[in-house]
């Protein structure tokens, strides 16, 4: 990420609320269960996993038996309504280039795959009567289309598909093939505005052109155009909206509106791999997400006949327990204490009335939050029936605004393992005190 005016208007209110949303990486690849798009682009090159590197035919053959037969949006979209998600987003053509929708050019479910229909207007029709944001992810670049040449990570590997075209930047590109390129990358965002009006739209792939070649400036003016309103995340050079780190937290919260996008395993696509984060530590990188105002983006890889995996599941209701719990401390609120006051993630209410304080790990007795000035009105844990937590302030000189320590009575009993939240109440707006500490002159 290069420093970006990024910006959210406040039409975008939803995405600052949300906090919570969930990805699906859903093409011919989940067919093999290879990892998707790469799995041909990475064929023969050295130290490569094999199950994760197949011949370009061979990946392509995949298509046939991409038939999506169990299809059924409406039972995902109730998965992902119980697990608290408030958007998804849908892969609708990653790097290999096969469209879920009926585009007019290019490969595509409907002409190209055994399924022979549109998988993306029912997903669309579903996300949005469910009552969630709609969000569409589409790779720039295509490592399928005869205009689009592609750069190989090794020489000799990754079987083009198109040979003799290959590259790429600069004063090598084709200038008539880069046209034709932007004109069809164009009128596939084009459909996918106008026919499905997406919330969001989740780029990717940006990285084998520069921002000039790929026109992302008069790109950002067309799409707003096409669909007015839509949010663009950040993989269009400095036209994005949003930052989007991915697969691990970051370590201080990106500047401007962001969202961690993250897989349950190692893999976007492979939902067989059997490396499943727990549900403790999904919910811990929620929580710690939206303690530092941002949106957790979580990934789903369905089968290739639409069903989503018993594991998968396993966690969304994990989460969606826990959310159903916990979920004040999450929507809506804004990044909590700086770090140091509090051991764990905490975030805000908006008018920054109201503290919520994450206990992660199982605490031997009492918590300790530090520098908070006000009063507080009540200490309570969500989802306790209101039961006022044991209090008692220690050391400090507030006669010189210079706050104890609070400590908090929290039994290790009344914690989940995957996490319980304190809610204070504070009087007024947070009052923090952040000094060095000074020498006590009155007493
Ligand atoms: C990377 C990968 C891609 C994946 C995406 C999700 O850009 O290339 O396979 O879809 O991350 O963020």
């Amino acid at each position: 990420m290069t420093a970006s005016p990024l910006r959210c208007a406040p039409h975008h209110a939803w995405f600052d609320e949300a906090r919570f949303g969930i990805f699906l990486h859903w093409g011919i690849y989940s067919v093999g269960q290879y990892e998707a798009s790469w799995a041909f682009y990475n064929d023969g090159v050295k130290g490569q996993d094999p199950r994760d590197s197949i011949p370009h035919d061979q990946y392509m053959a995949q298509r046939h038996a991409f038939l999506a037969r169990r299809y059924d949006p409406e039972a995902w979209l109730d998965a992902f309504k119980d697990a608290g998600a408030r958007y998804t987003v849908l892969t609708s053509k990653h790097h290999d280039g096969v469209a879920l929708w009926d585009t007019a050019e290019g490969l595509s479910t409907v002409r190209d795959c055994g399924a022979g229909r549109d998988l993306l207007a029912p997903f669309c029709a579903a996300t949005r009567r469910a009552g969630l944001n709609l969000g569409i992810y589409y790779s720039h670049l295509d490592w399928n289309h005869p205009d689009y040449a592609s750069q190989p990570k090794q020489p000799g590997t990754f079987t083009d598909p198109h040979p003799g075209h290959r590259y790429s930047f600069g004063e090598r590109e084709d200038a008539a093939r880069w046209e034709r390129f932007l004109r069809f990358h164009r009128l596939q965002l084009r459909e996918l505005c106008e026919r499905y009006s997406p919330d969001l739209l989740w780029f990717d792939g940006d990285w084998e052109r520069t921002w000039q070649q790929w026109r992302f400036t008069e790109l950002r003016q067309q799409l707003l155009q096409w669909r007015p309103g839509v949010l663009l995340n950040s993989r269009m050079g400095d036209q994005g909206d949003y930052a989007t780190p991915e697969q691990a937290i970051p370590m201080s919260p990106p500047p401007g509106p962001w969202e961690l996008c993250m897989t349950m395993n190692r893999s976007w696509s492979m939902a067989l791999d059997q490396s499943y984060k727990t549900p403790q530590e999904l919910i811990r990188l929620l929580a710690e997400c939206a303690g530092m105002g941002g949106n957790l983006l979580l990934n789903v890889s369905p089968l290739s006949d639409g069903t989503l995996w018993h594991q998968q599941l396993g966690l969304l209701r994990e989460i969606g327990t826990w959310l159903r719990r916990n979920g004040e401390a999450i929507y809506g609120t804004q990044a909590g204490l700086p770090a140091g006051h509090w051991y764990g993630p905490s975030t805000l209410s908006k008018d920054r009335t109201t503290l919520y304080l994450t206990v992660l790990d199982r605490p031997s007795g009492e918590v300790a939050v530090k520098g908070i000035r006000n009063r507080i009105r009540s200490a309570t844990l969500l989802g306790d029936g209101g039961h006022q937590l044991p209090q008692r302030v220690s050391g400090g000189a507030p006669w010189m605004k210079v706050p104890g320590v609070l400590w908090l009575g929290v039994p290790a009993s009344a914690v989940d393992a995957n996490g319980s939240v304190i809610k204070l109440e504070l009087e007024g707006p947070l009052d923090l005190y952040t000094g060095h500490g000074a020498v006590v002159t009155q007493n």
